[in-house]
């Protein structure tokens, strides 16, 4: 099934992704942590939208080369559609085509949907940070390198 279409965040993604991470996270951000994203010149943040719904969507900080991914989440009532496999594509497309060399991510080394997700986009195991998570779990620190694409 293919009926979403992934676009830059906007004003307008903000409530439904707040939702969504009330819904998806244990300690979720804050409704103006969301919002300064917005108008933070190292933050690039991309959503899924469905009939005009924000459903989706994955976040990441871009320092000098590097891509630090910050959060990616779909409603719980829209997983498994293979619609956060297709915001981390179009993310990673979106920064080769900025040129960056590498993207980082920590995942708890419980969450079998994320690490599974980032192993099919071809994220390696890069590092382990013990209680890395405010309940102290552990996270998988993953990385993917950025080959430059042909001119
Ligand atoms: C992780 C998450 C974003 C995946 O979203 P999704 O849209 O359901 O993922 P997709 O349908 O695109 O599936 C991506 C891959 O993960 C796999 N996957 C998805 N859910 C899974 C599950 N519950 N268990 C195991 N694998 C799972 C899929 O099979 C697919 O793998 P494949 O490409 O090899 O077939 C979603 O579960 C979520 O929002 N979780 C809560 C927030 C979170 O934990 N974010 C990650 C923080 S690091």
């Amino acid at each position: 099934m293919d009926t979403f279409s992934i676009h830059r965040m906007e004003e307008q993604d903000l409530e439904a992704i707040h939702q969504i991470n009330a819904l998806s996270f244990s300690s979720p951000w804050s409704r103006e942590a969301i919002q300064a994203e917005l108008h933070n010149e190292q933050a690039y943040y991309l959503t899924a939208r469905a009939d005009g719904q924000t459903v989706g969507y994955a976040g990441a900080w871009l320092v000098f080369d590097e891509v630090q991914i910050t959060n990616i989440a779909v409603h719980p009532q829209m997983r498994g559609r293979g619609i956060a496999g297709r915001l981390l594509q179009a993310l990673i497309e979106d920064m080769r085509e900025r040129s960056m060399a590498v993207m980082f991510l920590e995942v708890r080394v419980s969450n079998q949907a994320a690490i599974r997700l980032y192993e099919s986009a071809g994220f390696q195991y890069a590092g382990y940070r013990k209680g890395f998570y405010p309940d102290k779990e552990d996270a998988h620190v993953m990385s993917l390198k950025l080959p430059q694409s042909e001119r």
